[in-house]
Order: C-alpha cells, then structure tokens, then sequence
C-alpha cells in the first residue's frame, strides 16, 4: 500500500485517514571517494520519524550517492541559507560538520535535529525514486528557531529555484513576487540574504535561457 493510501474505516461513526507529511530538510550523503553532497530533499514522514521516504530524482547526486553507499543524514534546520545555498549548488564553503555516531557520514553543525537513516529498500522504477530508511539514531544540537514568515518564504523560494526548468519565467517572477512581502516585512538578515540569493539565481537563469 503506498503511504499516501486513505483508510477510512466502516465501522460506526469512526473516520481516520491516514495521512502522512513531506518534512523538508537536507540530506547529507557520500559518494564513492566519501565526498560529502549535501542537498534539499523532502522525505515522506509520519510523527513518529522512525522511517523516512526519500524521493529524491535518479538525476540527482544524493540519489547516487545513496546507490552506492546505502545511508546518510536528514537534518530538520531553520538556517534558510544554508538551505537556498545547497537547493542551487552555490555554497560558498563547505559548512561545518561532525561525524555521525551509527553510520559512516556527516552532521551538519548548524542543524537542530538530526536522523542518521540505513535504506531498507529502493524503489527506481521512475524518475523519482523511493527510497524507504530506517533511522538508527536521532540527534540534537539546538531548539528549531520558531515559526518565521521569511523563513518560511525562503523555503518555497527554493523549491521553486529548483524547478525553473519546469515552469514559464513569468510564473516564477508572480510567485517570488508573492513570497517578497513576508521576507521584507519578517526577515533577519540571514533570511534577506538567502531570499537575495535565489533571486540572482533565477535572474541569471532566465537571462540564460531567453526563450522561457
Ligand atoms: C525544500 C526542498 C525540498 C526538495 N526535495 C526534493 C526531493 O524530495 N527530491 C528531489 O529529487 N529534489 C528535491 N529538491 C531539489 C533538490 O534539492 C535539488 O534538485 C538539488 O540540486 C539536488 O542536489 P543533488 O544533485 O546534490 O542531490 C528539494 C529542494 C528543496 C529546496
């Protein structure tokens, strides 16, 4: 049964569906030489986090990595730059990190949780795959910062920075120009720069590619 299934029961007046959420964070992972990827991704998750499903496209590196070495790390985060950084490939240096304790990988040192995950099963009969983890330990570094709009702004901002090449330019310039307003009216500086940044993306993209 796939986990977006709905159970609705017959019995009496009862009604419960079941319905598990999308939990966005970032994924480290290894390749071959034990080069560290870290990427946006999110996993299919229900409150327990004991498990994660990954979808993650076979055209990503995360994907690969996780073909050859069958673990890696989900981070719950709220640093948004890092985040927009990682979604568009444009992280200055590589973040501080520590090792994992059960598996061979790395802990990004400004995540608040993090989930150490083995894969128990890959499914890649489609471009986007799913990849069904177990998670072997759960760690924490610091409290998730709180419910803020540019944050949370950022965030949408770059899951659509990662699908330009999936919808018209302007579609994308109404949709950043919706999430500007809680950016300018709730951001900190980390949150302007991160919002910042995507926007130059997507303006260097679309200035590449005319024809969008
Ligand atoms: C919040 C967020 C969630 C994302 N979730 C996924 C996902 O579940 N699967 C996927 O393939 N890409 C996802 N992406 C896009 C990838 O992060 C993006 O394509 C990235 O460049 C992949 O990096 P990699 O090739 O290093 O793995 C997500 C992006 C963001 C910002």
């Amino acid at each position: 049964m796939s986990v977006f299934s709905s159970w609705h029961s017959t019995g009496g007046s009862a009604c419960h569906t079941i319905r598990p959420m999308i939990l966005e964070g970032i994924v480290t992972s290894l390749n071959a030489n034990g080069e560290l990827n870290i990427a946006p991704m999110g996993p299919i998750v229900d409150e327990s986090l004991t498990w994660l499903q990954l979808r993650p496209f076979q055209t990503s590196q995360t994907f690969r990595n996780l073909q050859q070495r069958p673990y890696g790390v989900f981070h719950v985060v709220d640093d948004v730059l890092l985040l927009a950084q990682a979604a568009i490939g444009k992280l200055d240096s590589p973040p501080e990190t520590f090792a994992a304790e059960k598996i061979h990988g790395r802990v990004l040192a400004s995540t608040c949780r993090w989930y150490e995950f083995e894969i128990e099963s890959l499914d890649i009969s489609h471009d986007r795959t799913e990849i069904r983890t177990r998670v072997v330990h759960v760690g924490r570094c610091r409290d998730f910062f709180g419910f803020n709009r540019a944050k949370h702004a950022v965030l949408e901002a770059a899951i659509l920075a990662t699908r330009l090449h999936l919808l018209s330019r302007d579609e994308v310039v109404r949709q950043l120009s919706v999430l500007r307003s809680p950016v300018e009216k709730t951001a900190g500086p980390q949150e302007l720069e991160a919002f910042e940044l995507i926007c130059d993306h997507v303006a260097d993209v679309f200035t590449l590619t005319p024809d969008s």
